[in-house]
């Protein structure tokens, strides 16, 4: 894009006055001053400062809900080379993030967003919104356990808010059950330090819905973007 019409764009002055601007050699391209007005700039890689100050185009605000599949990290890269959702997102060109995380080996919903109000907003203890995740866990969890877990539990030091779960499904001959467990906290691994504290260790674990956004027919490794409604109801969450 020509430096003018960047300038333009970013609502800074119009082209004619950007042009003035440029031939006062108060523009700067990756840290070296514009003596053209025909310069070019490439909008996504270039920093482009006017008087020692960044400007850049307003990004609209995008809200997506991933299906993450088990074996990715939620941030951007680490020593390992694992893939990153963002990897799953590559066709959105705004620099999008998640809203809190998922393990590596957890699977489902996780939203993203560039939008760092709500992000701060939901993942602030305060606020923390309902998450609802599906555990299949080893063996079968009795009513004083399930009990136990619902009064709140002491993971390493710390005593767990109250949290909600039921057994959808079991099978005691090949000792599992498929539990629907619902944590108004985020904290570390918590779902797996949840069940490991009454002996249930997680054997799998998908997020199915936050608050009640859900992934709708979201396929695993797809995502779809949010609703004006839906994103209404995050920024209304308190
Ligand atoms: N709790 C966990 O243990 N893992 C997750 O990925 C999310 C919640």
């Amino acid at each position: 894009m020509r430096i003018n019409k960047y300038i333009a764009s970013c609502g800074i002055a119009s082209r004619r006055k950007a042009e003035e601007i440029i031939l006062q050699k108060r523009v700067k391209v990756n840290g070296k001053v514009v003596e053209e007005l025909s310069f070019n700039i490439d909008e996504n890689n270039d920093t482009v400062e006017i008087d020692g100050v960044q400007i850049g185009l307003d990004e609209k605000e995008v809200y997506i809900v991933l299906n993450k599949p088990e074996g990715y990290i939620t941030t951007v890269k680490d020593q390992f080379d694992r893939p990153s959702v963002l990897d799953l997102v590559g066709d959105i060109k705004e620099r999008i993030y998640p809203i809190g995380r998922l393990d590596y080996e957890t699977s489902g919903l996780l939203i993203l967003t560039n939008d760092g109000d709500l992000t701060y907003k939901l993942t602030h203890p305060k606020h923390e919104v309902d998450k609802t995740y599906m555990a299949i866990v080893k063996g079968i969890p009795t009513i004083d356990e399930m009990k136990k877990f619902e009064e709140g539990l002491y993971i390493e030091d710390y005593k767990t808010a109250p949290a909600k779960i039921r057994i959808v499904k079991k099978d005691e001959e090949k000792n599992y059950a498929i539990c629907e467990i619902k944590i108004h906290e985020g904290r570390n691994r918590q779902v797996r330090k949840m069940c490991r504290a009454i002996e249930h260790p997680v054997l799998r674990l998908r997020r199915v819905a936050m608050g009640k956004i859900t992934l709708k027919e979201t396929k695993v490794g797809e995502y779809r973007h949010l609703t004006k409604e839906e994103v209404e109801y995050l920024k209304g969450l308190r």
